[in-house]
């Protein structure tokens, strides 16, 4: 629209000068980094452009809410009683100022705006060390307010009693259909189901998934072939076990008594159906490509590659590096093993795809650092890295702004 009125002058300078792409970055160290990506004629030039500590002590994930303009943040709370739950207006140039803050139930790690049937919007919570999740009523101008909580039991540990001691709810996912809220819970080995009221959007937890004993599953993805939610095919549930280092895929179906159920189609480990991983990785996030042909998943602690050191003046400084596994998605749910990748460094916690799917950025943990590689749309591959910054901290998720 505002681009029609540019003179030819100043558009050749726009192209000349760029597009920039805001990304924002949260780490355990305290900090939201925003990020600026700009590309040039085909070369890309990524740099760090503001920080922010409204969400400390330990930011765990960012939700971005483009449309509105608001980012929702949750701190994990390593050391202290609560965590917390903060939101953030988002300038044009990425600059962030806080809204609003309140404390929560320990141990938040994710989170996942639902609702709005009735103009009413709201923001569920999964807290990890809380094994519980909470709701939160957000409001026009980024405020938000308490709606509840939830919080779950184990009879007794699961077979991995060192990881599933408690449930460990660890993420949020909107079904397609946008009514429903499933809760991959790592200690209890369940993947948890909630409903909600369309009124007061207050959540009912409904009959959960049941997945492999030990398994321990984190995250997960939905996928309609079509691209149509309740179109004519069929909704998959891809599900990411951390201690099992799997992928499952689920044929989901919406029985008129309501609630979800689960026909279990395929699964593999996040290497594929004919490689092993190395003992110790641990698999953490997964997403669907914007193409709607592809699953991504980042492997942690495989340290399947050797790569030069990001941003080493040597160039013979040599590093591990852990892995992204790339699946082609079938029709039936069924998946086929691509590309295993390097993914840049150390602990992939987190990575997003850009809105065209030719970039990925990836958070690495360990690394302290976010790489972003160029991604062929049409292949799927993975390939080169195009910019990395450094020096973030125990990073913990990486979001696009656009
Ligand atoms: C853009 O890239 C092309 C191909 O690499 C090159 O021929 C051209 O000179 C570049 N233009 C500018 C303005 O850098
Ligand atoms: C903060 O943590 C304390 C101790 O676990 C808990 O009793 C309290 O309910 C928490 N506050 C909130 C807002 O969840
Ligand atoms: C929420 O619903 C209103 C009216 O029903 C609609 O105009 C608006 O676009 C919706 N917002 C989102 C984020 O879906
Ligand atoms: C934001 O909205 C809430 C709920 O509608 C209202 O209570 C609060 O006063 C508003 N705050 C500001 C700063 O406008
Ligand atoms: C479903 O299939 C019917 C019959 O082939 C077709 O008319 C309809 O457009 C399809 N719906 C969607 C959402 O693809
Ligand atoms: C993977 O292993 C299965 C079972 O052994 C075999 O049928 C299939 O052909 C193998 N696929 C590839 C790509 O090697
Ligand atoms: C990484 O894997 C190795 C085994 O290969 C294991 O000994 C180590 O505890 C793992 N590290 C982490 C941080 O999970
Ligand atoms: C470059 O790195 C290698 C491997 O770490 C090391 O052996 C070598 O001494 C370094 N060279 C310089 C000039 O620092
Ligand atoms: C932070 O990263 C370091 C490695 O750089 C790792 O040893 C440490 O356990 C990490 N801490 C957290 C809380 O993730
Ligand atoms: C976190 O990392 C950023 C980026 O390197 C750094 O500037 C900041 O000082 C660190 N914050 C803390 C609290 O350590």
């Amino acid at each position: 629209m505002g681009l029609l009125r540019f003179s030819s002058t100043l558009l050749a300078s726009f192209i000349t000068l760029g597009q920039a792409t805001n990304l924002y970055v949260s780490s355990y160290n305290g900090s939201i980094t925003t990020l600026e990506l700009t590309s040039q004629n085909g070369s890309y030039q990524l740099r760090s452009v503001y920080e922010n500590a409204g969400c400390s002590p330990n930011p765990s994930w960012l939700n971005l809410d483009q449309p509105h303009g608001y980012l929702y943040c949750q701190d994990e709370g390593l050391t202290v009683a609560n965590g917390s739950l903060s939101s953030f207006s988002v300038a044009e140039d990425g600059e962030l100022t806080l809204v609003d803050k309140a404390a929560t139930i320990t141990g938040p790690v994710n989170s996942v705006i639902y609702g709005n049937r009735t103009g009413l919007r709201s923001i569920a919570l999964a807290h990890y060390a809380g094994s519980a999740v909470s709701s939160w009523t957000l409001s026009p101008n980024g405020t938000f307010s308490f709606l509840q909580s939830e919080f779950f039991t184990l009879a007794q540990p699961g077979p991995v009693p060192s990881r599933q001691d408690a449930p460990h709810p660890h993420e949020t996912i909107l079904d397609p259909t946008g009514q429903f809220i499933l809760v991959p819970d790592l200690g209890a080995d369940l993947v948890r189901i909630f409903g909600f009221d369309a009124t007061t959007e207050r959540l009912t937890e409904l009959t959960p998934l049941k997945v492999v004993p030990g398994s321990g599953p984190r995250h997960g993805a939905f996928w309609t072939p079509d691209g149509v939610s309740g179109g004519n095919s069929t909704t998959f549930l891809y599900i990411v076990t951390e201690l099992g280092q799997t992928v499952t895929s689920y044929a989901v179906s919406y029985p008129a008594a309501g609630g979800l159920a689960f026909e279990e189609v395929y699964t593999s480990k996040t290497y594929g159906a004919n490689r092993t991983e190395p003992a110790g990785t641990a698999p953490a996030e997964v997403a669907i490509s914007p193409d709607n042909r592809f699953l991504v998943i980042s492997n942690r602690n495989d340290s399947a590659f050797s790569i030069q050191s990001p941003g080493a003046d040597n160039s013979s400084s040599v590093e591990l590096s852990d892995s992204l596994s790339t699946f082609q998605l079938n029709q039936d749910g069924t998946l086929t093993f691509r590309q295993l990748a390097p993914a840049g460094g150390s602990y992939p916690r987190q990575f997003s795809l850009n809105k065209v799917g030719d970039l990925v950025a990836v958070g690495l943990q360990y690394s302290g650092r976010v790489v972003i590689f160029k991604r062929d749309v049409e292949s799927g591959l993975v390939g080169d890295s195009v910019g990395v910054v450094q020096g973030l901290g125990n990073v913990t998720c990486v979001v696009w702004d656009e």
